[in-house]
């Protein structure tokens, strides 16, 4: 904090600042920050300095570093097509019995016809702004988490830009079934250093699209789905981000992948200088590459370290835990990660059943469908770790509104 006395602190260091719409107690500090960036913001100057009667430009201010962060929405949407397990066992020799012990799953949605990776995120995203009762107007920033984006380039700013939220930019963050973990952590940085005030976290995947669906070890395992979470700005004193932890290792990529061909050529063609790698072949993705059995182990050594790393951050401890809150990959990764912290099965929310592994959307998926269905309440503690390819995996302790 540059000024730390007690006081209105400007955005802009020195005097009040007009337009500012929100106050919020910082400690002894008294913070004002627009939630509307865009407008020019004047500020009173001493008579006689330098900078009086200077108008901002726009620019964000302040970086009120010590802001808090809190969840105070979500939303989600699924596609309508179900493939159940015995779906699956006529189109590859598998059964319900055989992925309903090794995975926990027994049904997933898949994307058809007119639905999209952008209608999903857009409908989840929808539903938090609803929940939250916060116009699209007032969101700052969009993270689409996502590997399945519609476009190479992101798909961020069509989501932002059909959900109507036109003082917001938008991004892709692609961390694989980390990714929501990854945005949701960047959020909360928007918000402590960035002076921004509604972020919204979207997490959409369509793996579905990146499986073969001949191959029983991996065709199984995977589902279509959004969710999404409006993180706020909060006083410091009522931050309810209260630690996290994230890793990335690319030694373990051979574990899980879904590669392009990298350095390949179209015929040489004779007048490019001699090279043999021009021009470049538009690359494509293979099918998801895994070997189950060190994922199952990366995740179950991996996640319960992390969510120990986060709530050490907290200051709490595992029986402070209302709620852990895993990605939905392998319902025996979850048991595994829960009995290792001792948190009772009572406490473990958990769709995985109906949903299969959705990536980046299974966390705020789970929650949404939870929260909605009355079991997480305002103030509860949850643990949320995600983990998967790159190899990626993180965790967050948060409090629920
Ligand atoms: N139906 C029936 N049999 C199957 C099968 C299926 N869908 N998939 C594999 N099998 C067979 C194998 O061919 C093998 O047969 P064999 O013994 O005759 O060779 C046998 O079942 C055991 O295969 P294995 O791969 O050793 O099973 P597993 O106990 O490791 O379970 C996973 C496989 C994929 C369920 C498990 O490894 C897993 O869930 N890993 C984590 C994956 C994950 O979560 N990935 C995403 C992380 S984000």
């Amino acid at each position: 904090m540059a000024n730390a006395t007690a006081g209105v602190v400007s955005l802009h260091g020195t005097g009040m600042c007009a337009g500012a719409r929100d106050m919020v107690r910082l400690g002894t500090v008294r913070c004002c920050y627009r939630a509307r960036r865009w407008d020019p913001v004047t500020c009173a100057a001493p008579s006689g300095s330098v900078t009086e009667d200077v108008v901002s430009k726009p620019r964000r201010l302040p970086r009120v570093v010590g802001m808090g962060s809190k969840l105070i929405a979500c939303g989600s949407a699924v596609p309508k097509f179900e493939i159940s397990n015995d779906d699956l066992a006529k189109i590859v020799e598998t059964s319900d019995e055989w992925i309903s012990v090794r995975t926990g799953i027994r049904k997933r949605r898949v994307l058809t016809g007119e639905e999209s990776l952008k209608g999903l995120a857009v409908a989840a995203g929808k539903k938090a702004l609803a929940m939250a009762q916060v116009e699209p107007d007032e969101i700052d920033l969009v993270i689409l988490c996502t590997s399945t984006p519609n476009d190479l380039f992101g798909t961020g700013a069509q989501v932002h830009t059909a959900l109507g939220c036109k003082n917001a930019w938008a991004f892709d963050a692609t961390a694989a079934c980390s990714g929501f973990l990854v945005g949701l952590v960047t959020a909360t940085r928007f918000i402590k250093g960035g002076g921004y005030q509604n972020v919204l976290v979207i997490g959409a995947d369509c793996l579905s699209r990146h499986v073969d669906w001949t191959d029983r070890g991996t065709c199984i395992l995977f589902g279509d789905g959004a969710g999404a979470v409006l993180v706020q700005a909060t006083a410091a004193e009522d931050d309810g981000f209260l630690g996290f932890d994230i890793h990335s290792d690319g030694q373990g990529y051979r574990h899980l992948n879904a590669k392009t061909s990298e350095g390949g050529t179209e015929e040489v063609i004779s007048n490019t200088n001699g090279s043999t790698n021009f021009p470049p072949k538009k690359p494509a993705f293979s099918f998801i590459q895994m070997n189950g059995k060190e994922v199952f182990r990366f995740a179950v050594r991996c996640v319960p370290q992390s969510i120990e790393a986060s709530l050490e951050e907290a200051a709490l401890t595992s029986s402070n835990i209302d709620w852990l809150l895993l990605h939905q990959a392998n319902r025996r990764i979850i048991d595994a990660v829960a009995t290792r912290l001792q948190i009772p099965a009572e406490k473990v929310i958990s769709n995985l059943a109906n949903y299969g592994n959705t990536s980046a959307a299974s966390i705020p998926l789970a929650l949404d469908e939870a929260v909605r269905g009355g079991k997480v309440k305002g103030g509860d503690i949850i643990a949320a770790s995600g983990f998967g390819a790159g190899l990626t995996w993180g965790s967050a302790i948060m409090r629920w509104q």
